[in-house]
């Protein structure tokens, strides 16, 4: 399938005290010189124990492996302040198969990862879109998103980006010593509603 253009995302409105900042994101492929940045903000979400159930830090080598490692239908989003080469990354976004069984052909799994110093700016908003208008455009009907249950605020913003919780998979990870439990959340493209 054709790479899809990425394209510029709505303008955010943000009132930051007495500021008033219209800020307007950039979504696109990752690239190979993007995967330092990818990396970095992934290890935040891996040190905080609350947001994915890998433990090891990567490195921008195992960045670029799974961006090389992408497969037909699958695609690594970053989110930038501006377009251009040297803006920096502020979040990224992967939208991939969810099984390579042939039954499951039609259903992908998206994960959002936003700098924590760049949250609340409407980075993963912008990155949520795209991840739903790149699954549509890949033939996708149903999009899961598994987050760890402690991480509400994640399940929130998932919710408010249409996905519904469809059930909790208790004490299915242990990390540190500690049980968690995983929401399932999901979303589905019919043909009515369209990304
Ligand atoms: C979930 C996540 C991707 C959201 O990214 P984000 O860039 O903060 O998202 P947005 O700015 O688009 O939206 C955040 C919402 O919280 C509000 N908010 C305000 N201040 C905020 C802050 N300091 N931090 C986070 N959200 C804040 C925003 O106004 C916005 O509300 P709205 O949806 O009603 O508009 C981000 O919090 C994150 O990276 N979390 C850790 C990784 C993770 O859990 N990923 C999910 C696993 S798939």
């Amino acid at each position: 399938m054709s790479d899809i253009p990425s394209h510029r995302s709505e303008p955010v409105a943000l009132l930051r005290g007495s500021q008033h900042l219209v800020r307007q994101h950039r979504v696109r492929r990752a690239r190979a010189d993007d995967c330092a940045a990818i990396a970095g903000i992934y290890n935040q979400a891996i040190a905080s124990r609350r947001c994915t159930m890998d433990t090891e830090l990567v490195t921008a080598g195992g960045a670029l492996d799974q961006l090389h490692g992408l497969r037909l239908r699958e695609a690594l989003l970053v989110a930038t302040p501006e377009k251009g080469t040297g803006a920096p990354v502020r979040g990224w976004g992967v939208v991939k198969r969810y099984s390579n069984r042939p039954g499951y052909h039609l259903t992908c799994e998206t994960s959002v990862y936003v700098h924590e110093a760049e949250r609340g700016q409407g980075y993963g908003a912008a990155l949520q879109r795209e991840l739903l208008r790149h699954a549509t455009a890949f033939g996708y009907r149903h999009l899961v998103a598994k987050i760890l249950a402690v991480n509400t605020e994640s399940i929130a913003f998932h919710q408010r980006h249409g996905f519904e919780e469809v059930g909790v998979q208790r004490r299915i990870g242990l990390i540190d010593g500690v049980w968690h439990d995983v929401a399932i959340l999901q979303y589905l493209i019919d043909a009515d509603r369209r990304a």
